[in-house]
Order: structure tokens, then sequence, then C-alpha cells
């Protein structure tokens, strides 16, 4: 048997669905992979020994070919920008009534709402080698990004005696690590029925003719399909048919990195109920043209996110008439979904497209064409799909404003803005402010850190703190 026949032999025996779907599509792998136009993957099998093609086989099946013809129909033309540009409908943070926020507590007594947390990327800038989550972030308990949004989660089930499903979306780069460190942590006190880990999938990293690289020898590379993979995987794991089937209302949407990101919402969950809301997208306010960040805006009457440099310099500098930026609501990532609105998504057929960008990768270079070679630095073409290409086809979306100081505490980088040191004196002047209002002196504090088990918001802090009298000096982890 030559060697393709063998790969097309073991991809025809074996029993996976995606496996049978491939040979479906075509009679073998090598006109599945000439019909793709990946014929370099057959040249590279024919030079390796059996044992490598054993390998290689491995990793060819366990791609999704159909991602070849997804791009090719529905790819994101990123840089189409036509269309007309309008503000977005986003209620401000001044304009918040305490009639929402009742509701919103009511949705959650009444166990309608869940919380997806994705955490599938690849976390490259922050130059760790493990998943973000497990990342020590905890400024004075030097506890993991885990531990900080499942206690979030935990303090959110015992306030209203309910296991409130949290779901966590892996990839292949952070399952396996992420779920022995819940199991290792005892789930950090969580049910584990409900914590859900779900994987996103993965597609082929390619280079810039459309081939698919390799990252060593035996492998192909590849890339986790974005966070919009997580309305994909919630459908595909039945994930979200079960939210639906057992009565789940609202699904709060958070990203890993985001430390400070609530789970406890009711302003959120009750301004969705207000307005029959298919998603609500948190933003803060840009204050400068130059600052760079994806804007909620309406084009054509949808909302949807676009990047600054969509905008023309003329939008960018635009003002309202009040003299604030006219396209001024900066995304956080972070969403209310209705799960109504994912499932009809769904129901009706809908995909989210990908869009490409270019990253330095390690691939794997057949240098002398004899199945011998190494990795170099070339430049990869990743796609990947982006949750908020839900917003347009939305019946209602709107924005919602957050204060940055009380929301928002992003993990992106090693150093500089968005890194840890950012991190933590983003949650230490909170803390400060929380222990300020009880009447607190902070002084003497060096550093300070609040437990979610002891209070998420500072109205949460106020009705425990009164009760304790200890003077506060030096680092302090209240708990
Ligand atoms: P980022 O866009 O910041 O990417 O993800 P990243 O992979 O974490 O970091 P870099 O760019 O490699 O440094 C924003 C959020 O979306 C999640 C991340 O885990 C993070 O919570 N995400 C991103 C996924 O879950 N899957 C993806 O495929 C991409």
């Amino acid at each position: 048997m030559n060697e393709v026949q063998c790969i097309s032999t073991l991809l025809r025996e074996s029993t996976r669905d995606r496996i049978v779907k491939v040979s479906e599509m075509d009679e073998t792998i090598l006109s599945l992979l000439r019909e793709k136009g990946q014929a370099h993957l057959i040249e590279h099998a024919e030079m390796l020994s059996p044992e490598e093609q054993q390998a290689f086989e491995k990793s060819l099946t366990s791609i999704d070919w159909g991602f070849f013809d997804e791009i090719a129909a529905s790819d994101a033309d990123d840089e189409d920008v036509s269309g007309e540009l309008s503000e977005s409908v986003v209620l401000d943070l001044s304009d918040r009534a305490p009639s929402l926020s009742d509701a919103g507590e009511q949705a959650y007594k009444d166990g309608q709402v869940a919380v997806v947390m994705v955490a599938g990327g690849q976390g490259s800038r922050l130059g760790y080698s493990g998943p973000k989550g497990c990342y020590s972030i905890g400024a004075v308990s030097n506890k993991s990004v885990y531990q900080y949004h499942a206690e979030k989660v935990l303090a959110l089930s015992r306030r209203y005696q309910k296991a409130v499903p949290f779901l966590i979306m892996t990839s292949a780069a952070t399952h396996a690590e992420t779920k022995s460190f819940f199991e290792s942590h005892e789930m950090f006190g969580l049910e584990s029925e409900q914590v859900s880990f779900f994987q996103q999938g993965m597609v082929p990293t390619l280079d810039d003719q459309g081939k698919v690289l390799l990252s060593s020898k035996t492998s192909l590379m590849c890339n986790p399909d974005g966070h919009g993979g997580c309305f994909t995987a919630l459908v595909r794991e039945g994930l979200l048919e079960r939210l639906k089937r057992d009565g789940y209302k609202h699904l709060v949407y958070l990203q890993v990195d985001n430390i400070l990101g609530p789970v406890f919402d009711p302003d959120l969950i009750g301004y969705a109920i207000q307005e029959s809301a298919d998603v609500i997208t948190k933003v803060v306010e840009k204050t400068k043209p130059e600052e760079k960040v994806g804007l909620l805006v309406r084009r054509d009457g949808k909302d949807q996110i676009l990047e600054y440099i969509h905008l023309t310099e003329t939008q960018n500098q635009e003002r309202a008439e009040d003299g604030r930026l006219r396209y001024r609501w900066g995304n956080t990532a972070m969403h209310y979904w209705s799960i109504d609105y994912l499932w009809d998504s769904h129901a009706s057929g809908y995909h989210l497209p990908f869009h490409k960008s270019r990253k330095a990768v390690s691939a794997y270079a057949d240098l002398e064409n004899k199945g011998t070679g190494g990795n170099k630095s070339v430049e990869g073409i990743k796609h990947e799909r982006f949750i908020f290409d839900l917003l347009p086809r939305a019946g209602v979306s709107l924005g919602m404003e957050i204060s940055r100081e009380l929301e928002f505490a992003p993990l992106k980088n090693a150093e500089g803005a968005d890194s840890v040191e950012t991190v933590h004196e983003l949650t230490d002047g909170l803390y400060r402010s929380w222990l300020q209002a009880a009447g607190a002196s902070t002084d003497e504090l060096t550093r300070i850190e609040v437990s979610p088990l002891l209070a998420t918001s500072q109205s949460e802090f106020l009705e425990t703190w009164p009760k304790r009298t200890e003077k506060l000096q030096g680092e302090v982890y209240l708990d």
C-alpha cells in the first residue's frame, strides 16, 4: 500500500463523525486535499516514514475540511465599510433607573440567568505558557484568574441559593489544563454539575496562498476559531438547547481576561427585560479620537462593532451637539444575550463569518524537500469568528454604558497597558474606594484585595464591612 492509499484507508475505516463526512465528501483524502487546494500536504506525506505518517494522518483527520467551503462562501469583507453611519442607542450611566435593578434581581432569583465565559484564546501577548485563567492575578492573595471568576459565580449562587450555570469555553490550546485546574481546586467551591467546559473549534492556519501550514513535521497548524466560536460550540455541544429547555432566558457573556467583569448585573438583565433586547453590549466612553478601540455604531440602521480604523478621519473627530464624540462607545466585549435570540439565530441556519488576521507563527518548513526541515517564523493567516457579528441581525440591539473603574480590568500584555500591573492598580483602586465609602482609612494600606466571596460591588461591601473593626495596614486581603 502506498502512503496516500494508507491515509485514505485509515480515513474510510475511521468511525468518527467528522471523518465519515470527509469520506462522504470525496472518495479519498488524495482528491479531497487536491480539491481543497492542499496537494502540498500529499507531497509532504509521501516523504514521511510510516510512523510519522501515522501521526500526520491523525492530524489530517482532525480537521473539518468543510472549513474551506465556508471561507470560500462567507469570508467577512472587513474592507467593506460602506453604508451610512449613525449612533447606536446606548443607555448612559446617568440614566439608569432603579426599577431596572429590581426586574434584573427577580430574573436571578427565578433562576433565569446563566453565565458564559470565553477562555479559548492563545494569550500570546501575555507570554504565559498556560491558559490565561490559570495565571495568578490576585494582588495580595495570588489567586488565579479562574478562581476570581469562579468565586463571583459562587457568591451569586449563594446569594439566591441557585446553582447558576457557569459555561466555560476552552479550546484545544486550553481545555485539558483548564479542566484539571478546576478539578484540582475542587471547582473552587462550585458544584461540578453547574460548571460546563465546552471546546470551541480549531481551524487550519494558512499561508498567504491559502495553503495549510505545518506546526511540526507531522502536524498541521491550527488556531482556535475566535470568540465567535462560542456561538457555534454552544449549539454543537447541546448547551444552548439545554439552557433553553431548563428555562434559562438570559446569558451574561464575558471574557476570561477581564478580571472585574461582573456576573451579577441586575441593571443589565433588567434593561434587557424592559427593552426585550436580543443583545446588549456594555460600552465605555471614548474621550479622545485617537483611542484605539472597537466602537458600537449603527451602519445602515444596524448595530455593529466597527474597528476605529474603519471610521474616516472626519467620523473619528466628529462631535455631537453636547461636545462629546459622536461615535464614542468603546466595546468592552461584555454582552447580554437573549437565549431565545441565540437559539433563533441557530434555528435559522445562521453561521458567523470568518475574519482573517495575519500573525507571525513558527511553521515547519520542509527545507530540502526530503522530509527533513525545521521551524521558521512565517506570516500565518488566522481565520476567526467574532461573537459581535451576531449584532447586526438582532431585532433589538442596545448599548449600556458602564464605569471602567468598576467593571473593566483587562489582562492582555506582560507589561505596559492592560498588564498585570494595571490590573493590580485597578483592583486596588476599586477596593480602596469601597473601604473609603465605608468610612475606613486607607492611608496605611499598601495593597488591598477583596474576595468576591465577601463582596462583588460596593453596596454588597457596605452591607458587610460595618461589622468589621480591625485597623488595616500593609497588604490586606479581605475574605
Ligand atoms: P483576545 O483577542 O485578547 O486573544 O481574546 P487572546 O488569544 O486571549 O490573546 P492574544 O491576542 O493571543 O494575546 C479575547 C477573549 O476572547 C477569548 C480569549 O480567551 C479572551 O477571553 N478567545 C479569543 C477565545 O475564547 N477563543 C478565541 O479563539 C479567541
